[in-house]
C-alpha cells in the first residue's frame, strides 16, 4: 500500500517534471502593420484528449497584462482576450494536437512589444514558456512624396535654352530690321542733303 502510494508520487512528479513548454524563437523582430507568428511547443500525451488542454497567453507589461489568447479545456475563450488584440490573433487548430501552439498576430502595433508568456496546463502537467517581441515603428515613407527628381529638371531645363534661342532670334531680327531701317533712312537723308555716299 505504502509502496504503491510512493510509486504514484514518484510517477506523478516524474510526469510533471517532464512536461515542458518551449519557444521556437526566444525573440522576434517585426515592423509596425506587419504580421508575425509566435510559436510555442509543449509535451504531448497520446492518452489524453485535447479537452484537457488549457492555455493562457499574455503580454507582460508594467501595469496591465493584456491577454493574447485563452484556451479553456480545448475551447477558445474570446471574451478573455484583451481588446488590444481583438480580431488580430489567429491560431492553428490542426497543429495543437502535435503540441504546437502557433499564434498569428496581424497588423502589429508598437505597443505589442514586450514579453509574451504562455501557460500550458494539462492533466499530465503544466509549464510555461516566454518569448520577446519587438515591434518597431514603420519608417516614414518619403518615397511617394519624392517621385523622381531627375525627370522634372529634365522637362523644365530644355525649354530654357529653347526660349533663350527664341529670344536671341527675336533680338537678332529686330536688330537687323533696325539696321536696315537705319541704313535706308540714312541713305534717304544723304540723298536729300546731296551727300554722296560711296
Ligand atoms: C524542448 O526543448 C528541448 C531542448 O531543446 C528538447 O529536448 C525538447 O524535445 C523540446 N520539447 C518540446 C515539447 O518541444
Ligand atoms: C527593438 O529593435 C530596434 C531596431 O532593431 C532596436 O534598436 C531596439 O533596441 C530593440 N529593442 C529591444 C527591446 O530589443
Ligand atoms: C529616379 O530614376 C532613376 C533612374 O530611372 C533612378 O536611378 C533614381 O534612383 C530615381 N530617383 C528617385 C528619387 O526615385
Ligand atoms: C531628358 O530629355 C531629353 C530630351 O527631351 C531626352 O532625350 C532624355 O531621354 C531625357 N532623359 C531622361 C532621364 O528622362
Amino acid at each position: 500500500m505504502i509502496c504503491s502510494i510512493l510509486l504514484l508520487i514518484i510517477l506523478t512528479s516524474c510526469v510533471s517534471g517532464t512536461f515542458v513548454v518551449n519557444v521556437t524563437q526566444t525573440s522576434y523582430q517585426a515592423e509596425e502593420n506587419h504580421h508575425i507568428t509566435l510559436e510555442w511547443t509543449f509535451t504531448t500525451n497520446p492518452h489524453t484528449s485535447s479537452n484537457s488542454l488549457n492555455i493562457f497567453c499574455e503580454l507582460l507589461i508594467d501595469l496591465r497584462n493584456p491577454v493574447l489568447f485563452h484556451l479553456h479545456e480545448g475551447v477558445e475563450v474570446p471574451e478573455s482576450q484583451d481588446e488590444q488584440f481583438a480580431g488580430r490573433v489567429q491560431w492553428d487548430k490542426d497543429v495543437l494536437r502535435e503540441g504546437r501552439l502557433r499564434l498569428h498576430v496581424s497588423r502589429l502595433r508598437t505597443e505589442d512589444s514586450g514579453l509574451y508568456l504562455c501557460d500550458v496546463l494539462t492533466s499530465y502537467g503544466s509549464n510555461s514558456g516566454r518569448c520577446r517581441l519587438n515591434v518597431t515603428a514603420a519608417r516614414d515613407r518619403p518615397e511617394p512624396e519624392t517621385p523622381n527628381t531627375t525627370s522634372p529638371p529634365n522637362t523644365t531645363s530644355p525649354p530654357q535654352p529653347e526660349s533663350r534661342g527664341w529670344i536671341g532670334l527675336y533680338c537678332g531680327l529686330t536688330a537687323a530690321v533696325l539696321l536696315v531701317g537705319c541704313f535706308y533712312s540714312f541713305k534717304t537723308f544723304c540723298r536729300e542733303n546731296q551727300i554722296p555716299i560711296r
